[in-house]
């Protein structure tokens, strides 16, 4: 496997990232490309649509992290870490999807529908819509962090095609990774700002009902309006993507492992954890899967 040079700007504390900080990096040239079965997945655009809006999300990094940089400028170890290891990742991500995208689908204009998506998404992000402290934000990117793990954890189960698998393998790795630093950050900070549990929890909660809000719209419908050019996406598109989706979602997303990231910052007593983990996993898969 290709190594690319890592960054270990901050050392894990065994109490908050409990297994690797050092691990093996990829890069593109480590994804089968040329050994993508395409029969298995080309007839299904609804994996185009999510893989290729997902490629749009993950591209737009550098934005996300210009605007993370500004508001940890007074932590020098953190914003080393964004700008050499995370937005790198991620960026590449976004790449290594775009890859995946055009071996199957080559004659989709992703170029197009990428700036259509950066013109409409640009302007909800803005470094004043961050959380309100500084812990409070890492605790929102451990909601992303979740979101995208999840994500990938469900792609690499039930991807009809064995590349897609191991792509969603190695990036899910990574968005592990990325959560573990964003929690390591989050407990740095809490120390000093001593944000109640009920007040990181209604942030998370905040940023759980933003987190599907206009990314994903926005790079479906610029996905769709480009592959179809006699056609509008809709809400009501969207809706029906989503409702198509939710039988996926329900047999292969990890709700309890959703559940059990999401709650961490939240630093519950184990018992109270262990006993409202069910529930809230019940209710998770409910409100997905509805
Ligand atoms: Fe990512
Ligand atoms: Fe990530």
């Amino acid at each position: 496997m290709a190594e690319r040079p890592r960054f270990q700007g901050i050392k894990p504390s065994p109490a908050s990232m409990s297994t690797d900080n050092v691990r093996p990096t990829w890069c593109l040239t480590d994804i089968p490309y040329p050994a993508i079965e395409k029969e298995k997945i080309i007839d299904n655009m609804d994996w185009f649509y999510l893989l290729a809006g997902a490629s749009f999300v993950e591209t737009l990094s550098d934005l996300y992290t210009r605007n993370l940089v500004d508001y940890y400028r007074e932590n020098a170890s953190a914003i080393l870490w964004l700008r050499e290891e995370w937005e790198v990742e991620e960026v590449q991500h976004g790449h290594a999807l775009r890859q995946y995208v055009l071996t199957v689908w080559p004659d989709f204009d992703w170029e197009r529908a990428y700036q259509g998506f950066v013109d409409a998404y640009a302007p909800y992000c803005r470094t004043e819509l961050l959380g309100p402290t500084h812990a409070l934000e890492m605790a929102s990117r451990c909601v992303v962090e979740t979101g995208t793990a999840s994500f990938y954890t469900m792609i690499r189960v039930a991807s009809p095609e064995p590349v897609l698998c191991q792509l969603a393998s190695r990036i899910r790795a990574d968005e592990i990774h990325h959560y573990r630093y964003f929690y390591h950050v989050f407990l740095q900070y809490q120390m000093h700002e001593k944000n109640s549990r009920w007040r990181i929890g209604r942030e998370l909660w905040k940023r759980v009902v933003e987190i599907d809000q206009e990314d994903s719209y926005l790079a479906i419908k610029n996905v769709f309006e480009v592959k179809n050019p006699e056609q509008q996406f809709s809400l009501e598109d969207f809706s029906a993507f989503r409702r198509r989706l939710s039988n996926l979602i329900s047999r292969h997303y990890p709700f309890n492992m959703a559940m059990k990231m999401l709650l961490k910052p939240i630093g519950l007593p184990p018992i109270l954890q262990k006993g409202i983990l069910p529930l809230l996993t019940r209710m998770a898969r409910r409100a997905f899967t509805l």
